[in-house]
């Protein structure tokens, strides 16, 4: 996401469960025949689904979770998955640097252990919570989303989360919230993109939803894909996921959660209002002033077979567009 140019496109050892001892479970469970239990996702998907994920250490809190996990709760029919090479290779995460392998190359610099979340502003229960007890009340789902980038490409990919809605139900928000305001850590010794004296960016990177699009069940908060834990690259260990929105609100390595009265101030409705709006509802009626969003690329894709689809309104999630009756999409794009 560029303003005015176009678009190019720490565990200790003893807290951690070799990734591999996982993976190789569930290829065993998908020989054994175990589709029942994966939900009713085709064989075919669902045995290639683990095939070339690169493994991982997981830690302690994930590796319990993975035990109980609702595999395939959402999936999106005949759509076939983006190989995790390309998800977790084709990135936009700007405290890393602005090219697309800039988060791969650069994000193990990433501090994600020990990590606390602070849930505040219009809430009953304010606190700092651990990642670990932020996550443990919630069953971990599998959600296969197709994620649209405001850029013209996307991706199809199967996030490991629970819904937002869980979490903020905890907090018990009080009658003043009516916005949800999401905020990045910030550690410029840790990331590239923050050194970096030409980044446009006012960090902390901030993203914000309407009380009613935070409690859709749709919105979830991710904390693994391909039945792995969340690469840093992709906004380990914690980040939001808004299927039927641009994938710039889909804010990545999550610190600050707030409950507020007043619509928040995000980072690129603040950089570039013309260009990016506070909704950023997928549109294919509603073009880019730069460039059209009636198709996308879905990735992977070459120069010869670029894999052009038509864009659909609400990325498909028709189900959401109850929230905005009556709303203008013009002019709250
Ligand atoms: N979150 C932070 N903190 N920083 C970013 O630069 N980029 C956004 C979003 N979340 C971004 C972010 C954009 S533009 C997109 S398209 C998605 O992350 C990309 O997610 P992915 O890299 O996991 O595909």
């Amino acid at each position: 996401m560029l303003i005015k140019s176009p678009p190019t496109s720490a565990e200790r050892e003893s807290d951690v469960t070799p990734e591999a001892v996982y993976l190789s479970r569930r290829r065993f469970m998908i020989a054994a025949g175990g589709l029942a239990a994966m939900g009713a996702l085709p064989l075919r998907a669902e045995s290639q689904r683990y095939v070339d994920v690169e493994p991982a250490a997981a830690p302690a809190w994930f590796a319990d979770k993975l035990a109980e996990v609702r595999w395939g709760a959402i999936t999106p029919g005949e759509e076939a998955l983006t190989p995790f090479k390309d998800v977790t290779h084709y990135n936009n995460f700007y405290e890393f640097g602005t090219s697309k392998g800039d988060p791969a190359r650069y994000a193990d610099k990433l501090e994600v252990e020990p990590w606390a979340v602070m849930i505040d502003g219009a809430v009953a229960k304010p606190g700092l919570v651990s990642l670990g007890g932020l996550v443990g009340p919630h069953q971990l789902e599998e959600r296969i989303y197709r994620l649209r980038c405001v850029e013209g490409w996307s991706m199809v990919i199967p996030w490991l989360g629970f819904p937002l809605s869980a979490l903020l139900k905890l907090a018990e928000p009080t009658g003043q919230a009516k916005y949800v305001r999401f905020e990045t850590k910030v550690a410029a010794e840790q990331m590239a993109g923050v050194r970096s004296g030409f980044s446009l960016i006012d960090w902390p990177y901030v993203e914000g939803l309407r009380m009613d699009e935070a409690m859709h069940p749709l919105t979830i908060l991710a904390v693994g894909l391909y039945g792995r834990v969340l690469p840093n690259q992709n906004g380990a260990p914690l980040r939001l996921v808004v299927p039927w929105k641009y994938g710039f609100k889909s804010i990545k390595s999550i610190v600050r959660i707030s409950l507020l009265e007043e619509q928040p101030r995000t980072t690129w409705e603040g950089l570039a209002p013309d260009e990016y709006g506070f909704y950023a509802n997928v549109n294919p009626g509603v073009d880019h002033p730069r460039w059209s969003q009636a198709n996308e690329r879905r990735l992977p894709g070459s120069l010869f077979r670029p894999n052009v689809i038509p864009t659909r309104l609400f990325n498909g999630y028709d189900e959401v567009a109850a929230l905005y009756s009556g709303l203008d999409l013009r002019r709250y794009y």
